[in-house]
């Protein structure tokens, strides 16, 4: 009797939750608006339908290899459905006048952009932001990009890029979320949230595009565009979920990827571009490929030509080619020798016409063309505040010995040494969409900024990022002798992350080790602020008696939340959602990865017929979920209650420090016996909680069985009863644990 109400409410639940899923995809599309299209379809042209499957990118910005200057020919010929690289109103208005005054059918434009992470008002990098482990504010700087976004023009941004990345070679691990799949996925969703609201037709929200689909961050050897080849098992469980977790939240756009995968570039792959993102996942978007991807089929090596590698797009699914004109050059002569069909591209058409129904382009194609909103919201006040506070929430304090940081109140002379301390420019970091560099603040203006200010800022470059020029050490030194206080500013320039900058040599560059070890050595306390785009290997700098602030790239506001973090105004409480290796010899390593079946026993250091290696140990220098407080936490009593399906897993944490602060607590698990092997540990919640000093809190976490079901062989995704281990921790590798049986 029981299990029959169960299960029918199992089912209603299920109905609930597809057609909630629906409602999410069809994003405010009417009947009305669906009847429009009908009728629009009917009176189009084959060159019309076609034009509207093309994207163009204007020529003010340069994201890809090569320009068409033709776009405003086009765009009057209604041979385009899009255009990129496009902003401010004014610009906006003009090419959309164009489209709706002098093509034939007036079919309004949508106006994409890569707003990474932030459009004027630039936030930390993606990575950065994921080591906030604050959802809310993750979605809050969406929500900021697309307001400021849409008052200059722009309703599409090709944002979030979700890639699960494991090699920090690879310079896109700047603008994902880090190693871990769980974790992506409330990323994922959150920044759709933020960009597309709950109603696309306000005119400050715009349509997201998840990408790169799919599996892009796994390229062989971190290089970039480079081959992926990995297990259907892998494939679902560590790299598609935060892409689904994207279509749940609504996404109105998804982008094909680069690479290949199993020989099959993604650009041509029916199976994951119709039946999975389609059939299984029910998305109700357009798909658009990334820069020229059809085109780069040839060189792939699965196309004659660009003929040819249309064919294979346009019967995968693609619905929009960005850049490549090969739609334009060849779906109609495809269509007339019978290799396209015309449903194909008539149903590609519908998706690309439904987008610009949700954005309201139908009602008013100068609705995001607001001169008023332009002036208004943008760099506003309130948004600068928020992006100082994220900066320093995105910092992570990786090391502290004595208590070199906070900088202690009384200290008279600071000194800033390293080449990042003063520079503006990288402060923005990869993508920085329409930031001006020139409003950023560095950390010596953050220093200087600071009210009431009892101390002097002096700065020295002492070296540059990445040549081996010294000439600069003796002056840093001199001064660095005459402060008090020394903050040395090392790491990479922004340009080194991000697209095509992979590094087959994760160090920090150039002779700043060098530096350090010189400014260590006048005796003076030291603190690094680290800026990087990816995991470093950064073992050298660690030795020394030195802290470390790893700080990414911040942004506009970079300096002043750095500042707030060096001072103490804000505890540090960002935890690494990205391994930092001992050397780079261990990459990939991830803090998943399986037990083997010769583990490493550290009780038995010596032994030889084990999974190690000779010369390192294969612990990291810091493990996904690390990141230290000015004050401390500790862990006690945990306890985990099993119920039928239902896990209860509760922990006291206390802060034993001197000063409030906020703990990510971190709830992983291990599925001891599986039918195929499991990962020594998985993330699968976690809580961000201030405690107070002296406070203890405790906190609870409700799993059920869903939590522990992983994918099997056949694909399919179920849990498996038996013994689990639950572990408890401020990080990935320090936890408590217990085990229990569920069944
Ligand atoms: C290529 C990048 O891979 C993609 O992420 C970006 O959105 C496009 N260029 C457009 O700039």
């Amino acid at each position: 009797m029981m299990s029959f109400y169960k299960q029918k409410f199992t089912a209603i639940l299920l109905m609930l939750v597809v057609s909630l899923s629906a409602q999410s995809q069809d994003k405010g599309l009417t009947p009305a608006d669906k009847s429009k299209i009908d009728v629009l379809l009917k009176s189009m042209t084959l060159e019309e339908k076609i034009g509207q499957l093309s994207l163009f990118t204007s020529d003010w910005d340069v994201t890809g290899p090569s320009l068409n200057g033709n776009y405003k020919k086009l765009i009057k010929n209604g041979s385009v459905g899009a255009i990129f690289n496009a902003y401010t109103v004014d610009y906006v208005r003009e090419l959309q006048r164009m489209a709706v005054e002098e093509s034939r059918l007036k079919i309004p434009l949508i106006f994409g952009y890569d707003v990474i992470h932030g459009h004027r008002t630039i936030f930390p990098i993606p990575l950065a932001q994921a080591c906030s482990w604050d959802m809310a504010a993750i979605e809050q700087s969406e929500r900021i990009a697309a307001q400021e976004a849409t008052a200059e023009g722009l309703n599409w941004t090709f944002a979030p890029m979700v890639d699960i990345a494991r090699d920090p070679r690879w310079g896109r691990v700047a603008e994902g979320a880090g190693e871990d799949t769980w974790l992506g996925c409330k990323v994922a969703a959150a920044r759709v949230r933020g960009f597309e609201g709950t109603d696309l037709k306000a005119t400050n929200t715009m349509i997201a595009c998840v990408k790169h689909f799919a599996a892009y961050g796994a390229a062989q050897a971190g290089r970039d565009y480079h081959t992926v080849d990995m297990s259907m098992l892998s494939l679902y469980e560590w790299y598609l979920p935060p892409y689904k977790a994207a279509v749940d939240a609504g996404v109105g756009s998804a982008m094909t990827s680069f690479n290949e995968i199993a020989g099959v570039p993604s650009t041509a792959n029916r199976w994951l571009l119709t039946d999975l993102l389609r059939k299984d996942w029910g998305f109700k978007g357009f798909v658009v490929t990334d820069y020229t991807s059809i085109n780069e089929m040839v060189n792939h090596g699965n196309a004659a030509d660009n003929k040819d590698a249309a064919r294979l797009a346009i019967n995968a699914g693609v619905d929009m080619d960005m850049q490549g004109s090969t739609y334009l050059d060849y779906l109609a002569p495809l269509l007339e020798e019978k290799k396209v069909n015309l449903s194909d591209i008539d149903q590609s058409v519908r998706w690309i016409l439904e987008a610009k129904a949700k954005l309201g382009l139908f009602d008013d194609p100068y609705r995001y063309c607001s001169k008023e909103r332009q002036e208004k919201e943008v760099m506003t006040p309130e948004q600068q505040l928020f992006a100082r506070k994220f900066v320093a929430e995105s910092c992570v304090l990786l090391k502290n010995p004595g208590q070199l940081l906070p900088i202690p109140g009384n200290i008279k002379k600071i000194a800033v040494i390293g080449p990042l301390g003063d520079s503006k420019k990288d402060m923005l970091g990869n993508w920085s969409a329409a930031g001006n560099w020139e409003k950023c603040v560095t950390l010596v203006e953050g220093l200087n900024n600071r009210p009431g200010k009892q101390y002097e800022v002096v700065y020295e470059k002492g070296c540059n990022v990445t040549d081996a020029d010294r000439s600069g050490f003796d002056a840093a030194i001199k001064l660095a002798s005459t402060a008090d206080y020394v903050i040395l500013a090392l790491g990479e320039n922004g340009w080194m992350s991000g697209e095509a900058s992979s590094r087959s040599n994760i160090d920090i560059p150039g002779v700043q080790n060098e530096l350090a070890e010189a400014i260590v050595k006048t005796g003076k306390p030291v603190a690094v602020a680290l800026f990087n785009g990816r995991p470093l290997a950064i073992s050298q700098l660690n030795s020394l008696p030195v802290a470390i602030l790893e700080t990414w790239f911040g942004g506009t506001q970079a300096g002043n939340g750095i500042a707030d973090v060096l001072f103490g105004d804000v505890n540090p409480s960002g935890k690494l959602t990205m391994t930092f290796p001992l050397n780079l010899g261990q990459v990939p390593v991830f803090y998943n990865s399986k037990n083997t079946g010769r583990p490493y026993n550290p009780a038995d250091p010596g032994a030889k017929y084990v999974s190690r290696y000779l010369d390192c140990s294969n612990d990291p220098l810091y493990p996904f979920g690390y990141g230290l407080s000015y004050t401390t936490f500790s862990y006690s009593a945990l306890e985990s209650i099993v119920d039928g399906g239902k896990i209860k897993v509760s922990i006291s944490v206390t802060n034993t420090g001197n000063r409030d602060g906020e703990e990510v607590v971190q709830l992983y698990v291990r599925d001891k016996v599986g039918s195929i092997t499991r990962p020594v540990k998985e993330l699968k919640g976690f809580r961000k909680v201030l405690i107070k000093k002296g406070e203890t809190r405790s906190l609870e976490f409700n799993l059920t069985t869903d939590d522990l079901a992983f994918y099997h062989p056949d694909l399919k995704k179920y849990w498996e009863p038996g013994e689990f281990t639950v572990f408890v921790g401020g990080n990935s590798a320090e936890t408590m644990a217990k085990t229990i049986e569920v069944k």
